[in-house]
């Protein structure tokens, strides 16, 4: 696909025309990863953060918020769960906390391979390359950071930088992949800045990139954060700024799955906030094929507010899981079983 062809797409309003897009995405998910719907259990282990994203409800800056790190019995209980409920994959993420050590989360990955099936999938910020090895060699499958935008100067302006370290996502990605870890990365649609364009660009770098993992979800304003205040750019008058809409949302994972046919898309809880009643169900219909259950203790829930009215935010991991196996099966369609890894394609022309 050209980068005009994703502009006009991105840029098309007809719901004819739309429907097309939607039908083509779902009818190449499920030539390419096929009706399962890979079930992710989400662990969010710690919402401490060194760092400033303008967006980001964990940012360092904000005081408001309390503080947890989970203890290790904590995880390995949620860990269970995981293993109880039949999912292939845990994902331990966190903000970037370098009070979670190299070793402790060394240690974690070693027990949960060792005494579980699970995949295990670790979102832990900007770490050092070290760190990724060390975790890949416990035996850690996959690491999810997303580079929010291709563009280099709106990603500089929304992220300041640690004092002492320039942060290079891209690169990271590279390193990541040359580990062996399947790489996940992604964006958010509707960032203060973003321009069509830039999202298409975006969406072309997933194909370049090669990901095996992409996840775009909307961006919602966190009142506590520099972008939280409804401010936009001038961008946004003249018609160039990207909307945060579910449609856009849908548009964006429409695209990605034609850009990347074998990935791994989930349909976000970003989507499910901002469209409570379908959103997760948009997703699954318009190019997803993966969920990410909720498994984090209830009382640390509403402490990982990334954005305000996070979707599941009193829910138990027993009404996430009841709840999504509802809307999976609803379309049709089921959960997968097992690990739910790229699909390897044996040869790229
Ligand atoms: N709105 C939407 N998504 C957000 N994220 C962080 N803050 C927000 C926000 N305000 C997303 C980022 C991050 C992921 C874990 O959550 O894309 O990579
Ligand atoms: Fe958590 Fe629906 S997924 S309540």
């Amino acid at each position: 696909m050209t980068r005009a062809e994703v502009l006009a797409w991105l840029r098309e309003e007809d719901p004819a025309r739309l429907k097309k897009l939607w039908g083509r995405a779902d009818r190449l998910r499920r030539r390419c990863v096929g009706d399962a719907v890979h079930r992710r259990g989400l662990i969010e282990i710690s919402n401490h953060c060194v760092r400033a994203c303008c967006y980001c409800g964990l940012r360092v800056a904000n005081s408001k918020l309390p503080r947890y790190r989970m203890s290790d019995d904590e995880i390995m209980a949620a860990v269970k769960q995981a293993v109880g409920f039949g999912y292939g994959t845990v994902v331990l993420q966190a903000g970037e906390d370098p009070g979670l050590r190299k070793d402790r989360i060394t240690g974690l990955v070693r027990r949960i391979k060792s005494e579980t099936p699970l995949a295990v999938t670790l979102s832990l910020g900007e770490r050092e390359p070290e760190e990724f090895c060390a975790w890949r060699e416990a035996g850690a499958d996959r690491y999810l950071l997303r580079f929010e935008t291709s563009d280099p100067e709106l990603f500089a302006k929304i992220h300041p930088s640690l004092p002492d370290k320039r942060s290079d996502r891209m690169a990271l990605l590279k390193v990541l992949g040359c580990l062996g870890y399947e790489v996940g990365s992604g964006v958010m649609v509707g960032i203060p800045g973003q321009t069509f364009g830039s999202l298409a660009h975006d969406l072309l770098a997933f194909q370049t990139m090669e990901l095996d993992m992409i996840g775009v979800g909307p961006f919602l304003p966190h009142p506590g954060t520099p972008l939280g205040s409804g401010w936009m750019p001038r961008a946004l008058r003249a018609g160039a700024q990207v909307p945060a809409t579910a449609e856009m949302t849908c548009k964006a994972i429409a695209l990605a799955r034609l850009l990347c046919p074998v990935a791994n898309i989930p349909s976000t809880t970003a989507l499910a906030t901002i469209e409570p009643e379908q959103g997760r169900e948009m997703g699954l219909r318009r190019g997803a094929n993966v969920v990410m259950p909720n498994l984090t203790p209830v009382r640390y829930r509403a402490a990982y507010e990334i954005y305000p009215n996070k979707a599941c935010i009193s829910e138990n991991a027993d009404a996430c899981h009841g709840c999504l196996d509802r809307r999976i099966r609803a379309l049709g369609r089921w959960p997968g079983t097992g690990p739910g890894g790229r699909k390897r394609v044996a040869s790229k022309s």
